[in-house]
């Protein structure tokens, strides 16, 4: 494999690996050398995403996170300081898609709900992660944003606000690092086939949404962590504070 070994000798965190997309970013990251730590607020889904890399020959391990929540956003990273040595790469991933209504109809506690999650928890792992990766002398940080972090989505407000407040919370901590090592880019998915949709939609919506993109279908985990780990490797050095769409051409219409 082309890309193997690209982060040999890295420990990377992956929030919201349990599922979906964070599940193919910690495997994707290990597939090319990492070592990985698995958050998740399921943890029984956490620990079979290890069981799946460490029966493939990666080194993972499993850790309890509530993004939401500061105090296990800091027990996240000295987790995988105390595991792994040191922390090289994060991806904050772990999001929910939340209540769906108008803006006049939305409730400020859906509407809490999805902030505190989609938005200060990207804040408060990063809070954590830069001092850990700046003992390292740098690193990478990517965080997921959505197509929603640049275009509106009729009946998802607050996803919509939290995912257009990651790129310009990405952007701001690029600058604030940039010399000292530290690259910061976000991801902007089109909609993906993962349990975050299937759970909320049926088979005639799920086309429906497969339409809204130029390519007509979806895409896939994998085709996220690709770029994913793309951006989080030494192949992206001179670039930070971006945020890059994987979305069929969805935000190109
Ligand atoms: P998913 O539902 O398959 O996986 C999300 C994971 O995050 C789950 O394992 C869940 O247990 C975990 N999680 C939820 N709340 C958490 C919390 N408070 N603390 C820690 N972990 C928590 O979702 P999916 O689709 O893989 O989404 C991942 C990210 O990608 C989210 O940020 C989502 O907004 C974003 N995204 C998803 C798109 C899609 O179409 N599926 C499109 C664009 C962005």
């Amino acid at each position: 494999m082309a890309n193997q070994g690209q982060f040999s000798g890295k420990v990377a965190l992956v929030t919201g690996a349990g599922s979906g997309i964070g599940e193919a970013c910690a495997v994707a990251l290990s597939g090319r050398g990492g070592r990985v730590v698995v958050a998740d607020i399921n943890v029984a889904a956490a620990e079979r995403v290890v069981r799946g890399i460490t029966e493939a020959g990666g080194a993972a391990a499993a850790v309890k996170v509530d993004v939401a929540d500061p105090s296990t956003a800091e027990t996240m990273v000295r987790f995988a300081v105390e595991t792994f040595g040191g922390l090289d790469v994060a991806v904050n991933n772990a999001g929910i898609g939340g209540e769906q209504n108008p803006t006049g109809d939305y409730s400020p506690d859906g509407w809490r709900r999805v902030i505190d999650i989609n938005l200060s928890g990207v804040f408060y792992c990063m809070r954590f992660e830069i001092p850990a990766l700046l003992k390292r002398g740098g690193g990478a940080i990517v965080n997921m944003a959505s197509i929603l972090g640049s275009v509106g989505f009729a009946n998802s407000s607050a996803y919509v606000a939290a995912k257009h407040g990651v790129v310009g919370l990405t952007k701001n901590a690029a600058i604030e690092y940039a010399t000292r090592g530290i690259r910061v880019n976000s991801v902007g998915p089109g909609f993906i086939t993962t349990p975050l949709l299937s759970a909320s939609l049926d088979a005639a919506a799920q086309q429906a949404i497969a339409d809204l993109h130029p390519m007509k279908r979806m895409g896939t985990p994998e085709e996220v962590a690709n770029l994913v780990c793309f951006l989080a490797s030494d192949a992206a050095s001179f670039i930070t504070g971006s945020y890059y769409v994987v979305d069929g051409g969805y935000i190109a219409q």
